[in-house]
Parts: structure tokens; C-alpha cells; sequence
């Protein structure tokens, strides 16, 4: 028993998957899901059935109707407690519908200048001539700002939320101890109750916002049940998210200073830095599938069941599709007759990210404010990266000051 434990771990301890989930990978995912795609298009790993950071795999299979996210165990659940991202058509193919209008880009071409007052706003606060945390300052207030204007939570209402948003969001960076655990549940708990009151208040005044228009149609294209978990995502999808699509942003433009200076001198260029981000350090690192039938996958044989992880931060970085995909390049997106290939780091298919179109105007224009208010923005401390969980990255602090000259 002792030597096949101590083989097993050292199984383990030699899988990449395994060593993502380690100091190493917390620091440096990037080496290793350069192993993976060494070992194949798709490999096995003792922890989660099989893994790829292939860019055609991970495209395929989430394109792939015969993959799906509902878990057996989820399934057999059946509470009605699941959300987009956890259900299969036809309940998501439903659900999807009732809020994909709100979320368009054209949908969203009245929010830039809201957007851009709140940005303004948070940065006017930064004292002046002194160094600031970017993160608490801009990238984590600006998402929860916006979000709970577009569902319609009261401005009473949005610190609560935010407060035990951010904590909820932070499970998706892995759960860290049993005092997490306890303040998840109790956010939980709040934010149920503060959305069923915010559910009441739109039922007696509906008004022009994603909760009336819900409320609108409850009953019949929406169960009782599904509205609360509907909403949440709605709320917690874009937390810990978006705040890291602005951090790794800033961070990386401002580790290429060049390319910094480039967007001051045309802020038009953040829509290509933001867009460079997402393929070159996206903040939701991976994802999963699951067959829906035993099946053939890349020449492997697949069980239904079984798990398959798609490291989409490495397939943004699969040199079948990108040249040179480690260096770091705006100019790749800048060109909008001949962009680079499309990054998975919204996913692709069915669950491709709602939000997707609000997180780029809210990062452009983050970036586009910053680059005008503050030219000569510097990196000012160490680099915090955010603890916890490696699907989620992002730094937990960016301290920032201005060159002087
Ligand atoms: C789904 C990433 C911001 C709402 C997803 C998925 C990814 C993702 C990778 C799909 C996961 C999968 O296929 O398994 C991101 C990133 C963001 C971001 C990197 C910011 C930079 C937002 C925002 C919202 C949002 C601001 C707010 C509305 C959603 C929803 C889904 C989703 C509702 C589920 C869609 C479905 O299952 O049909 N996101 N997201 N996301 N995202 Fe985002």
C-alpha cells in the first residue's frame, strides 16, 4: 500500500495539472501548460480525467454539442438551483434568451458614458501625486458599479452587494479555509435575500432595468427558482473577472513600457492592448467539459461522465495558431481588417461569456482614462498575485505612482 501511495503521488507530483495547482503554478502557469501541449493534443491527468492546451481541442470540444457542463451530480440535484453556466439546452437555450438583448454591444452603447463617469469618478478620489493600489482603487469598485446600474440593484443597496459579491466571487479562486467557507455561506445567504427584496421592489415599481424585464416574464419563461441563481451569475460573473482583465492589463502594458507609451500617445490602441491581455494572461485560466456519450476525442477514447480540462490560457498561447504566442503584442489585435485568431478566453459555443462586450468596454475605456490622466504611470511595489485557487488569475494589489519628468 505504502509504495503504490508514494507512486501514485509521484504520478501526481510529476503532472502538470497537479503542479497548476502548487506554488509553481500559482506563480507561472504558463511553463506548464507548455508541457501539456508537448505531451499531446490531449493527455491524461490522475486528477481530472484528461487535460489539453490545444487551441483546435479546446475550440472543438466547446463547440461541440455532444460536450456539455451539467454534471451528473448536478443533474440527479435537479433543485432548480443551477445557472447558465451550470445547465444544458434546453433550459439554457431558455434562459439564455430572456437576458442575451441586454447584453449586446449595441445594447450596451448608452453604458459607455456611464462607464466612463464612474471611471472618472474612482480615479478623481486617487490622491493626488502619491502612489495607489490599482486594484482597489479602479479595476474591483468599477465592475460592481456597473453591473448593479444595469440589473437595477438601488445604489443603497450596491455596497452590500459588492461586499458579499466579492466574497462569493472569491470561491471561484479557490476555497481557502473553513472561516471561508463560513463567510461564503453567510454572503450567500445575504445576497439571496437582498436580491428577493430588490425582486419585491421591481414587482411593485417595475422600471426600465434587466430585473424588471425579468420580473416582466416570471412564470412563464422563467420558473420560480431560477431568477435568484440567474441573477447572481449575472452579479458574480463579472467580480472577480473583469477586476483581473484590468489589473493584468495595466500590469502587462506597464511591464512593456514601450507599448505603454504607445497607448498614451493613441488611447485608441487600449481596445488592442485589452484584447492582447485576454490571449496573453486571461483572468478565468480554464474550463471543463463533460461527454454526454462515450466518444472519440483527438484519437482518445472518452467515457461518458468523464471530465475533460481545457487550459485555455494555453491554448492562447498554442503556436499552431499564434506565432510567437509568448511575447507579449498588441499590434497583434491592432490591425482590424487582419487581427491574430480569436483567444478562448471567453470561451466559444453555447456558453460563450454573456458578458463579454461589457468587460471590453469596461477595461478599454479603464485603460483609455488611465493612459490620458496619468502618462507616466509606473509600477510603484511588488506585485501581489491573488491567493487561492489557479483558475482565477490576477494581481490581488497594483501599486502604481508616476515617473516624475
Ligand atoms: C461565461 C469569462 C466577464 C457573465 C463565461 C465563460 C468564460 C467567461 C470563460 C464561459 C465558461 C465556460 O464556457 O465554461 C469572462 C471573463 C470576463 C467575464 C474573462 C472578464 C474579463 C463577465 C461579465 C459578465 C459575465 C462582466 C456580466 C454579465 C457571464 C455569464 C456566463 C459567462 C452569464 C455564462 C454564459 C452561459 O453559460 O451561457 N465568462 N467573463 N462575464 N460570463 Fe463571463
Amino acid at each position: 500500500v505504502v509504495r503504490s501511495t508514494v507512486a501514485w503521488h509521484g504520478h501526481v507530483g510529476r503532472d502538470p495539472f497537479a503542479r497548476l495547482q502548487l506554488t509553481e503554478g500559482r506563480r507561472d502557469p504558463y511553463p506548464l501548460y507548455e508541457e501539456v501541449r508537448r505531451r499531446g493534443p490531449l493527455v491524461p491527468t490522475p486528477l481530472a480525467g484528461h487535460q489539453t492546451a490545444s487551441h483546435r481541442v479546446c475550440r472543438e470540444v466547446l463547440r461541440d454539442r455532444r460536450f456539455g457542463v451539467q454534471s451528473e451530480e448536478a443533474l440527479n440535484r435537479g433543485d432548480g438551483e443551477l445557472s447558465l453556466l451550470e445547465l444544458d439546452p434546453p433550459d439554457h437555450t431558455r434562459l439564455r434568451r430572456l437576458v442575451a438583448p441586454s447584453f449586446t454591444p449595441r445594447a450596451l452603447a448608452g453604458t459607455r458614458e456611464r462607464v466612463g463617469a464612474v471611471v472618472d469618478g474612482l480615479l478623481d478620489a486617487v490622491p493626488a501625486g502619491e502612489p495607489f493600489d490599482l486594484v482597489g482603487a479602479l479595476a474591483s469598485p468599477l465592475p460592481i458599479r456597473v453591473i448593479t446600474d444595469l440589473l437595477g440593484v438601488p445604489d443603497d443597496d450596491s455596497a452590500a452587494f459588492a461586499r458579499d459579491g466579492a466574497t462569493i466571487g472569491s470561491a471561484l479562486a479557490g476555497v481557502q479555509s473553513l472561516g471561508h467557507v463560513v463567510r461564503l455561506l453567510e454572503a450567500n445567504r445575504r445576497l439571496g435575500a437582498l436580491l428577493e427584496e430588490v425582486f419585491e421592489q421591481h414587482r411593485r415599481e417595475p422600471r426600465d432595468d434587466l430585473v424588471s424585464r425579468l420580473l416582466a416574464v416570471e412564470g412563464d419563461q422563467v420558473r420560480p427558482g431560477e431568477l435568484a441563481p440567474l441573477c447572481r451569475l449575472l452579479l458574480v460573473a463579472g467580480f472577480e473577472t473583469t477586476v483581473n482583465l484590468i489589473g493584468n492589463t495595466v500590469l502587462a502594458l506597464l511591464a512593456h513600457p514601450d507599448q505603454w507609451r504607445e497607448v498614451v500617445e493613441d488611447p485608441s490602441l487600449a481596445a488592442a492592448a485589452v484584447e492582447e491581455t485576454l490571449r496573453w494572461d486571461p483572468p478565468v485560466q480554464r474550463t471543463f467539459r463533460s461527454p454526454h456519450e462515450d466518444l472519440e476525442l483527438a484519437g482518445v477514447p472518452l467515457a461518458r461522465g468523464s471530465m475533460v480540462m481545457l487550459l485555455l490560457a494555453g491554448a492562447n498561447r498554442d503556436p499552431e495558431v499564434f506565432a510567437e504566442p509568448g511575447r507579449f503584442d498588441l499590434h497583434r489585435y491592432a490591425d482590424r481588417s487582419a487581427p491574430a485568431a480569436e483567444h478562448l478566453s471567453f470561451s466559444a459555443g453555447l456558453h460563450y461569456c454573456l458578458g463579454a462586450p461589457l468587460a471590453r468596454l469596461e477595461a478599454v475605456v479603464a485603460v483609455e482614462r488611465l493612459a490620458e490622466r496619468f502618462p507616466r504611470l509606473q509600477r510603484a511595489g511588488r506585485v501581489r498575485r491573488r491567493r487561492g485557487g489557479t483558475v482565477i488569475r490576477g494581481p490581488a494589489a497594483l501599486v502604481v505612482g508616476q515617473r516624475s519628468g
